[in-house]
């Protein structure tokens, strides 16, 4: 039996941070409403010469460098976004061309704020059928090209940012502790389109379009859809949510976060939480804080690590994985 394990991590940022006060100056909000409301004290926003594309590949490089293999090992790349550099081709094809690896396997998932959960569930199942030996799994998003910088219902909730696992498949060893992905779950409602979705496309409007979101709907649905499909995942897997060394959550609001942990009764000191210094970075948000939780020393090797996020369309889905 195969199983997918994290060989490394990596993410990007642009270089502008924007603060919350500096935000206040040009649109109708406080530093208090946005800190209290989601948790997000600042974001970065991409500037010229900044896109998906080059964001994914920083991030790309950083986990390939982590994981110590040369580019060309790769066989498959999947890159979550909703905000491509193009509408066709896909992102992933453009990270491939710039890390100079022709040949295997590249194309773009788009599940919004869930997309990384679908990028790593369909990596993991093509390294277990030897599709591939080694994938790139990446999540980037410029939402801040999507963004209603009018509506300030949603403009200070998002960031621009990529972060990209490296994964390889190896034989299983069947032993307490053994690395790899253990189980995942994803769900999709399409009924909730109107909940968050974009108002614009190529076969609607001809126009990239702008984010639309009722926020407080969608934060009611995403505390107990996230619940449910946490405790799915731990079932699946036999393991009981006790057992999680760390959370890593897709970063929408230190309230969810918060909300989630509770109902899985889980203290919050296991939740990694970016939030604050990323806001929501949509897919890119989950391997972000992974990156950050392993960088700044507290997911190790050997930790049981639950990904979950939940977005547009309704989607969402949870993966746990021993480091
Ligand atoms: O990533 C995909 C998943 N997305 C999410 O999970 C987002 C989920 N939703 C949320 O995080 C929260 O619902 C929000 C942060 C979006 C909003 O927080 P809320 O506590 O649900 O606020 P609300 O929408 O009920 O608005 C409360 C008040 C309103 O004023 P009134 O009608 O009570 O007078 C808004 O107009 O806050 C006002 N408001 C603001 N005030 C200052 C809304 N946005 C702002 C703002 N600054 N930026």
């Amino acid at each position: 039996m195969i199983r997918s394990v994290i060989r490394g991590s990596g993410s990007a940022l642009p270089a502008r941070c924007v603060s919350n006060a500096e935000l206040a100056e040009r649109v109708d909000t406080t530093d208090e409403w946005i800190v209290e409301r989601t948790g997000i004290r600042q974001r970065y926003l991409a500037g010229e010469g900044e896109t998906t594309a080059s964001l994914a590949t920083d991030a790309a490089r950083a986990a390939l460098d982590d994981a110590g293999f040369d580019a060309d090992s790769i066989g498959l790349i999947i890159l979550a976004t909703s905000t491509p550099d193009n509408t066709f081709p896909a992102s992933a094809t453009k990270v491939q061309a710039a890390l100079g690896t022709p040949g295997g396997i590249a194309f773009d998932v788009q599940a919004v704020c869930s997309g990384f959960l679908y990028a790593l569930t369909t990596a993991d199942a093509m390294l277990r059928t030897g599709m591939a030996k080694r994938a790139l799994v990446i999540g980037a998003e410029t939402f801040s090209r999507i963004l209603d910088w009018e509506d300030r219902t949603t403009c200070v909730l998002f960031g621009d940012g990529a972060g990209a696992l490296v994964l390889e498949a190896e034989e299983f060893r069947d032993e307490a502790g053994a690395p790899g992905i253990i189980a995942s779950a994803l769900h999709a409602d399409g009924a909730q389109h109107d909940l968050l979705y974009v108002d614009g496309g190529p076969s609607t409007t001809q126009t990239v379009g702008h984010l639309r979101m009722k926020g407080r709907e969608v934060f009611r649905h995403a505390v107990v859809n996230l619940a449910q499909v946490l405790r799915e995942v731990l079932d699946g897997a036999g393991l009981t949510a006790e057992e999680i060394d760390w959370v890593v959550p897709h970063q929408a609001n230190a309230r969810i976060l918060d909300a989630t942990a509770r109902k899985l009764g889980l203290p919050p000191e296991k939740v990694i939480v970016t939030v604050d210094q990323h806001a929501n970075t949509s897919a890119a948000s989950v391997p972000l804080a992974f990156d950050h939780g392993v960088r700044s020393g507290k997911i190790a090797r050997g930790d049981l690590v639950m990904f979950e996020a939940m977005g547009g369309g309704f989607t969402w889905g949870a993966s746990l994985a021993r480091y």
